[in-house]
């Protein structure tokens, strides 16, 4: 059983002064930063680009930074964004042409990637056995993407739950994202349908003191981590 991350999302931070934000919450306790990308094409709506990761890499941040591409087409940025320093890179699967060639590539340039799945996206991509075995991250969307703040979808947890066991059930070595609408109240649920990284934008950023939240949250995690474990060991020895 993998540790629970906590991912604070760049979207709700203070773009004026991004870098110091981000050492905020990393000094806070995050352990990755989720980097939202938008392009006014996939999505309603416009973030930054590589130079932006270049530049957070240049300013000291060295913790992951987990991009979640919401673009269209994907590959040039995919690779702009490994050159700038990503961690791991994930992209949404209906927005490239060719998904095994994309996370190909992602890989080539040495990043861990990811698929991310919309409410509504068909989650069959899945059940490639050729595409499971490239992945290091499966992140669901708890919300239409495009905009931070609003409502976590609650059909989620049963996504989650029948993606968690595809996961276990092939024993891969892939992390389980949720990213939307994630707070202190909904984390403990969402970590017991089987989420072992959790995107924060608004619940972190928009609070005064980023160390309680994240405390808080993590005091959620703990609750479930016992059972969680269990159950993880019970489902394996089935
Ligand atoms: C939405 C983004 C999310 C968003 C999360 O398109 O992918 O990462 O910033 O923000 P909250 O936590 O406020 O829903
Ligand atoms: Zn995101």
């Amino acid at each position: 059983m993998k540790e629970f991350l906590i991912a604070p999302s760049i979207l709700s931070a203070d773009f004026a002064r991004l870098g110091e934000d981000i050492a905020k919450v990393l000094a806070s306790g995050a352990d990755v930063i989720h980097f939202d990308v938008m392009d006014n094409h996939y999505v309603p709506n416009l973030t930054v680009g590589s130079i932006v990761c270049k530049s957070l890499r240049n300013y000291g941040i060295l913790a992951p930074i987990d991009v979640h591409l919401m673009v269209k087409p994907v590959d040039h940025l995919a690779i702009a964004f490994a050159k700038a320093g990503a961690t791991s890179i994930s992209f949404h699967p209906e927005a490239t042409k060719d998904i095994a060639y994309t996370l190909a590539l992602i890989k080539n340039e040495s990043c861990k990637v990811g698929l991310v799945f919309n409410p509504n996206t068909d989650l069959s991509y899945l059940n490639n056995i050729k595409i499971m075995d490239k992945l290091d991250i499966i992140l669901l969307m708890s919300v239409n993407p495009g905009f931070s703040g609003q409502s976590f979808i609650p059909t989620t947890l049963n996504t989650l739950y029948q993606v968690r066991k595809l996961i276990d059930k092939g024993d891969y070595d892939i992390r389980l994202g949720v990213d939307g609408g994630i707070n202190i109240t909904n984390i403990y649920k969402v970590a017991k349908a089987g989420a072992d990284m959790f995107v924060a934008g608004s619940a972190i950023f928009k609070q005064p003191n980023y160390k309680t939240v994240i405390e808080m949250m993590r005091c959620e995690l703990v609750k479930v981590l016992s059972p969680f474990i269990k159950d993880t060991i019970l489902r394996k020895n089935k």
